[in-house]
């Protein structure tokens, strides 16, 4: 069963824009899996804790501001310094739920207009993701939701780029959500992909690298 520990962990993402609901279904996600006995960890990127996640912070804030290369690099370093302690866990047998990954790190930046193939590069080798969930909401809802902290990213035109570049990065991993249901729906539907998945990798199932 999803609790033996026989196996690796599974690596499952959440994405989608600011304000789809991906916090609280993770946290929601990873009480779940503990009650069925899976050894879980919620984590998220950016993962602000870290020097550069600090100097990430501070750019979203607005305090600072960096060319978009620059700031595109950090993010994904910030995934890299991560790298390790992610395969460890997962081959100590615990899953990782974490919000936001690879996907966000190349939708932002290409929402700004640099190429999409120059944002993947620098994402190729990380650990792939088993499962991905998109929590699919328009811009414009999202936006209705308010709650907006004022972060830089945080402004619906923006935003409807961003989700036009999440549209192109689909890959075998990707299952859209539709995030417009009730809260309860949509972590019905997470559960049952996340026990899949978690099953199909407590047996065996390859870890995978990006892209
Ligand atoms: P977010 O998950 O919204 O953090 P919080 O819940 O603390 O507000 O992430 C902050 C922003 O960073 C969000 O607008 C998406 C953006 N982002 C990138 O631009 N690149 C990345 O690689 C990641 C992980 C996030
Ligand atoms: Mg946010």
């Amino acid at each position: 069963g999803a609790g033996a520990n026989a196996g690796r962990g599974a690596l499952i993402v959440l994405e989608g824009l600011d304000r789809s609901g991906k916090s609280s279904q993770c946290a929601q996600l990873a009480s779940f899996l503990e009650t069925q006995g899976v050894p879980v960890e919620a984590w998220r990127f950016p993962d602000r804790t870290t020097a550069m996640g600090q100097m990430i912070s501070s750019y979203l804030s607005c305090q600072t501001s960096l060319d978009d290369a620059a700031i595109h690099l950090l993010f994904s370093a910030n995934r890299w310094e991560k790298r390790s302690l992610m395969e460890a866990k997962l081959k100590e047998g615990i899953t990782l739920v974490i919000d936001r990954y690879s996907y966000s790190g190349v939708a932002f930046s290409a929402a700004k207009g640099l190429a999409l193939d120059w944002c993947k590069a620098p994402e190729v080798g990380l650990p792939a993701p088993d499962l991905v969930l998109y929590l699919d909401i328009s811009a414009e809802m999202a936006a209705g939701r308010g709650g907006y902290g004022g972060e830089r990213y945080e402004k619906l035109e923006f935003q409807k780029k961003v989700k036009q570049k999440f549209k192109l990065l689909k890959d075998a991993a990707w299952q859209n959500v539709d995030a417009t249901q009730s809260i309860d729906s949509i972590q019905t539907v997470i559960r049952e992909e996340s026990i899949k998945i978690v099953n199909e990798c407590n047996s065996g199932r390859q870890l995978m690298q990006m892209w």
